[in-house]
């Protein structure tokens, strides 16, 4: 074989590998996706978190419990499903900024709720939600979490006003976790390009704060982000 050949089998080997490594991340159509962790482990944002989390916070609670919620959310377990569903994700009309990925705090507080939903016999007969009631209440105390950070994407139609670049997202974590914690695995996240949203719309994301929402409505009313959306 030549030297030029060589170096083609080469490149062309390179390539193959890339690409095979490429298609085990991010799944190109629904026929690749197999299961449910496919899409999850790089769309959700929570989910990304708690998966991201594995060695990262050396072995706190804080790790610990993110790792429970990421297992029980592969089981389907209900209240990891709870704080997945009252967590933020990609809202439609990103390219006209809208930026806010919220989700909803009063569902995230409300999966530690161990008062029974009043409902009628026969329509809770056949629902999953009320088949395990023992599996609703998570076995750890949640709170609500919001990170607001910048992206970069091209795609977005911008108005040249302050902080209109900035993301809010909701989380609905596991309380033991601090705004530090949840800062350094989303500064992983955000290094690494995990999200597939990274891809999608050509962006990086640079943290700009996490805070934890315990005790304080502010940020509904403070700061300087505006909403724009044109429709
Ligand atoms: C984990 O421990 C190392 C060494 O003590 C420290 O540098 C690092 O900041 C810790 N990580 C977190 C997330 O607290
Ligand atoms: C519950 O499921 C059974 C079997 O799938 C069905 O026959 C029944 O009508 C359902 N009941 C209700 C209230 O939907
Ligand atoms: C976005 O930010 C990243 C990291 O700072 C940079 O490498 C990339 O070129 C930026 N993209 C655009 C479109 O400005």
């Amino acid at each position: 074989m030549s030297r030029r050949q060589f170096t083609y089998v080469l490149w062309a080997c390179i390539n193959f590998t890339t690409l095979l490594c490429v298609s085990a991340h991010f799944p190109k159509s629904i026929n690749d996706i197999n299961d449910n962790s496919a899409i999850t482990d790089h769309v959700i944002p929570a989910y990304v978190i708690a998966s991201a989390a594995s060695n990262f916070l050396n072995s706190t609670l804080c790790e610990k419990e993110l790792l429970n919620f990421r297992d029980s959310v592969d089981q389907q377990i209900l209240w990891s499903l709870q704080m997945l569903d009252s967590s933020g994700n990609l809202q439609s009309g990103f390219l006209y900024g809208n930026n806010f990925w919220l989700g909803s705090r009063s569902q995230c507080i409300d999966t530690m709720n161990t008062a029974p939903l009043q409902i009628s016999e026969r329509l809770s007969l056949n629902s999953t939600l009320h088949r395990n009631p023992q599996k609703k209440i998570p076995p750890f105390e949640v709170n609500y979490f919001v990170a607001h950070f910048r992206h970069n994407s091209t795609f977005q139609y911008h108005l040249n006003l302050p902080n209109e670049d900035v993301i809010t997202l909701g989380l609905c974590l596991p309380a033991s976790c601090s705004e530090n914690d949840i800062s350094v695995i989303l500064q992983r996240i955000f290094q690494e390009r995990i999200l597939l949203i990274s891809n999608v719309f050509s962006t990086d994301f640079e943290l700009v704060q996490v805070k934890n929402l315990r005790n304080d409505f502010k940020w509904l009313t403070g700061g300087t982000l505006t909403i724009w959306y044109v429709s």
